[in-house]
């Protein structure tokens, strides 16, 4: 059998995830192609059996990897499973993204997340989610890709009840719901716009950004040169804030250089109190305690070179 897994990473969680996910579905004897999104096409579906597909969390959703399957031509029951990394949030992404895996025409026959550190600029370091993906977790990946394999193939032989049931629509998924909803809600990003300052920009020779951008809003080859979902800036609303991460020449900013000022010192009560719940659980183990979470020190304070973040390199 052949298994694609197509993942979007940006600071390497689902990405590492994903490796271990492929190393189990070989376990099964599958044959394991893993691709970063922007080098897969819905061509290549064809010469697969299951399709794993792989994201970070955001907004409970996954905007790039949610416009991939939107445009998907209708896939006729091929079989798929769905993975994820997440903050502190885990409990939405599921019922939002297996209806639309549904949609056109995939038979989702599994789907599994796991705690990631969250490497946003505002957001403390160290996260409340510090040392995830861990041990526990590469081991679980390991095993769920094993049974993704397993599972398809005896699916096709007509064991249907190895299919999982539907995300359960519970309070969790409510009261996330409800802590997204002012998320949700915001058109823009609440970080703020980002901006390229041409004199600090080495392009052509550098290209990060552009060959980088979660969105693809970026085309520095054209006259005008296009940065950003507003062509000379970026507020989208998903937060993402990748390309002012990696640059490694500090030529994209923020409109108000203080931006990051206003989360110093934060305490989300709202996430310990969730995080509390999973971890009496047994859903979420914590490596550092709630106090110990770099509330003084937001992402860009505690890691001030650029590049903030390095994009991760492919190990396949
Ligand atoms: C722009 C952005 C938005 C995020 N939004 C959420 C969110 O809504 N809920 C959540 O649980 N985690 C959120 N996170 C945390 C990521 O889902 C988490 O850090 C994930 O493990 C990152 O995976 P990666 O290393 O593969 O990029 C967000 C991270 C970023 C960068
Ligand atoms: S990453 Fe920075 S230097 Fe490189 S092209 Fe983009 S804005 Fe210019
Ligand atoms: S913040 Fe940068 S990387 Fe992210 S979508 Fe906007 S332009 Fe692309």
């Amino acid at each position: 059998m052949r298994v694609l897994i197509v993942y979007y990473t940006q600071s390497g969680n689902t990405q590492r995830i994903a490796e271990q996910i492929a190393k189990g579905a070989r376990k099964a004897g599958a044959e394991v192609t893993l691709l970063r999104l922007k080098r897969v096409n819905y061509e290549m579906f064809d010469d697969y059996d299951l399709i794993g597909f792989g994201s970070p969390t955001w907004k409970a959703d996954t905007p790039n990897m949610h416009a991939f399957i939107d445009k998907m031509p209708m896939q006729n029951g091929k079989h798929c499973f769905a993975f994820n990394t997440h903050g502190t949030l885990p409990h939405l992404y599921f019922p939002i993204v297996i209806p639309y895996l549904k949609a056109r025409g995939l038979l989702p026959i599994g789907y599994r997340g796991w705690y990631g550190d969250v490497n946003m600029p505002g957001m403390p370091k160290p996260y409340y989610t510090f040392g995830h993906p861990d041990e526990q977790d590469l081991a679980e990946a390991m095993a769920f890709g094993q049974e993704m394999a397993e599972n398809s193939r005896r699916i096709a032989a007509g064991e249907t009840d190895l299919i999982y049931p539907d995300p359960e629509m519970n309070d969790k998924v409510f009261e996330q719901a409800m802590i997204c909803s002012n998320m949700l809600l915001c058109p823009t990003n609440p970080q703020g716009a980002f901006l390229r300052d041409p004199e600090k920009c080495r392009y052509p020779k550098c290209h990060l950004c552009m060959d980088n951008c979660t969105m693809g809003y970026i085309d520095l080859s054209r006259e005008p040169q296009v940065f950003g979902n507003r062509g000379d800036r970026c507020d989208d609303c998903h937060e993402c804030s990748y390309c002012f991460m990696i640059c490694p020449f500090g030529a994209i900013y923020t409109e108000d250089p203080n931006q990051f000022e206003k989360d110093k010192g934060i305490r989300h009560k709202n996430f310990e109190v969730m995080l509390d719940r999973d971890e009496a659980e047994g859903t979420f183990r914590r490596h550092i305690p709630a106090d110990e979470v770099g509330f003084d020190t937001p992402y860009i304070y505690w890691h001030p070179q650029r590049p903030y973040l390095k994009v991760p390199k492919e190990n396949e």
